[in-house]
């Protein structure tokens, strides 16, 4: 009888049954449909979550709901399909669930043996942890779409950078641990809160990422960000800042650099834009390293500072509506204004590391400042990269180090696309550098 109810029962109505008897079984965070790949449309039908011994998050059990599997042909491709689960999640326990009937997979993928139902999770440790930063990749994956879904009537994806702003507050009202499932006390576990900082930011990156929008200009390109990061030559207990911040790719990489080399920076972001700066912000307060991002504009919030350093990227090709006086006259043009403002916010020897357009450094009209700045600033290094760094665009760009110091030599190089070896320890052009750097 019970194998010819099962024969009648719907997909929907199997996968219910068998949901519940995990519950029942002691699992309290039971997904259906779950998939094994991103993007892909390989799904298990069921995984609950539970606890190891240690009492991390851990998938427990797979499910394939399947009503009367009789062939052995059908049974193989149900072993099949629960040994390639299991090798994505990880799952000790695999079981087939017929309508009527459970079967739990051997280890080696090879039989089906009769049970009497799914076994439950056991005894563990409160809190639940979760540290491993796949499984809280699939968890926070459900929630970051579960949030742009609930958004999706009331913006246009044309605010991508409010929505994940969005995402990340509401992570920030977890304090101290991550809600699984909406509503459910028992779903709530005890984050890592460094995994989960790179797990966001990876997704906010990914979803901000310029081949997925035309239209972004922030987020810029990781090995630029080390290598800005790296000619700086931060010092512990600096002061440091990005005052064109955008989602914080610089601010984050200066987090990195202090935690691994164990020193202390007092790291500053700004950005002009609300929803970035509101987003970025978000993402210093998940971090907790002590970073502050505020909504402003840099050349406000550059005036009276005295700051160790500055690196930032600045947006290229925009032409002020009205000339603005600096030390070299009245320009309309950017980089000679925000070259000179970012040298005014620095502390005597302080140090400016800025990823430019070229234009100003051979245009006519910004002659007058390149004296100038030649006058009253080091220009370390002038260093040419190939195409395509900037974000979105493919035009060709500089990274300039200049210092608040009486004038030396400049490193003057036109890198191609071995750039970033090059600047890297070992690479010729680095060890120049540093030497120029050194000679002081
Ligand atoms: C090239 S993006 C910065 C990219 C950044 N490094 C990142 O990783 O996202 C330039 C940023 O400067 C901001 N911006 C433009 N004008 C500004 C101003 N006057 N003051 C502050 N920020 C400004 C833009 O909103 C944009 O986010």
């Amino acid at each position: 009888m019970g194998a010819f109810l099962a024969l009648l029962m719907r997909p929907q109505h199997l996968e219910r049954v068998a949901r519940q008897a995990l519950e029942d079984a002691g699992f309290s965070l039971v997904q259906s449909d779950v998939p094994l790949v991103t993007g892909g449309g390989w799904r298990a039908d069921i995984v609950a979550w539970g606890p190891d011994p240690d009492g991390e998050l851990v998938a427990a059990a797979v499910v394939e709901c399947k009503s009367a599997p009789r062939s052995s042909s059908s049974r193989e491709d149900v072993l099949g399909q629960l040994a390639r689960a299991a090798s994505v999640l990880g799952s000790p326990s695999c079981y087939l669930f017929d309508g009527s009937r459970w079967f739990i997979a051997d280890h080696r993928f090879s039989e089906l043996l009769l049970v009497p139902g799914p076994s439950g999770p056991g005894d563990f440790a409160r809190p639940l942890r979760l540290s491993d930063p796949a499984v809280m990749e699939r968890f926070l994956n459900q929630r970051l779409w579960a949030s742009l879904n609930r958004q999706r009537d009331s913006h246009s994806w044309e605010a991508p950078t409010m929505q994940l702003a969005d995402y990340v507050e509401g992570l920030l009202q977890d304090p101290h641990g991550l809600t699984l499932r909406e509503g459910d006390e028992l779903s709530r576990v005890e984050v890592n809160r460094r995994t989960l900082f790179a797990v966001v930011l990876r997704q906010v990156q990914g979803l901000l990422s310029p081949r997925r929008l035309a239209t972004v200009e922030v987020g810029t390109d990781d090995r630029l960000v080390q290598t800005m990061v790296r000619l700086a030559r931060v010092q512990s207990e600096w002061t440091l800042a990005d005052p064109f911040c955008g989602i914080g790719t610089i601010l984050w990489e200066l987090e990195q650099r202090a935690r691994t080399e164990q020193s202390r920076l007092h790291v500053h972001g700004v950005d002009i834009n609300q929803d970035t700066a509101r987003l970025s912000a978000a993402l210093a307060a998940l971090s907790d390293a002590g970073t502050s991002v505020r909504a402003g504009d840099a050349f406000n919030w550059l005036l009276g500072k005295s700051m160790d350093c500055i690196i930032t990227e600045p947006p290229i090709n925009v032409l002020l509506s009205k000339p603005r006086d600096y030390w070299a006259g009245s320009t309309r043009h950017w980089e000679p204004l925000v070259i000179a403002r970012c040298l005014d916010a620095l502390r005597p020897g302080g140090r400016l590391v800025i990823h430019t357009a070229r234009g100003w450094l051979w245009h006519q009209r910004d002659e007058r400042f390149r004296l100038e700045l030649a006058n009253r600033a080091r220009i370390t290094a002038l260093l040419g990269l190939p195409d395509g760094l900037f974000t979105s665009t493919s035009i060709p760009s500089a990274l300039v180090v200049v210092e608040k110091s009486p004038p030396t030599d400049t490193l003057i190089a036109d890198l191609r696309d071995d750039w970033y070896e090059q600047l890297s320890p070992g690479g010729a052009c680095w060890q120049r550098y540093v030497e120029l750097v050194e000679q002081g």
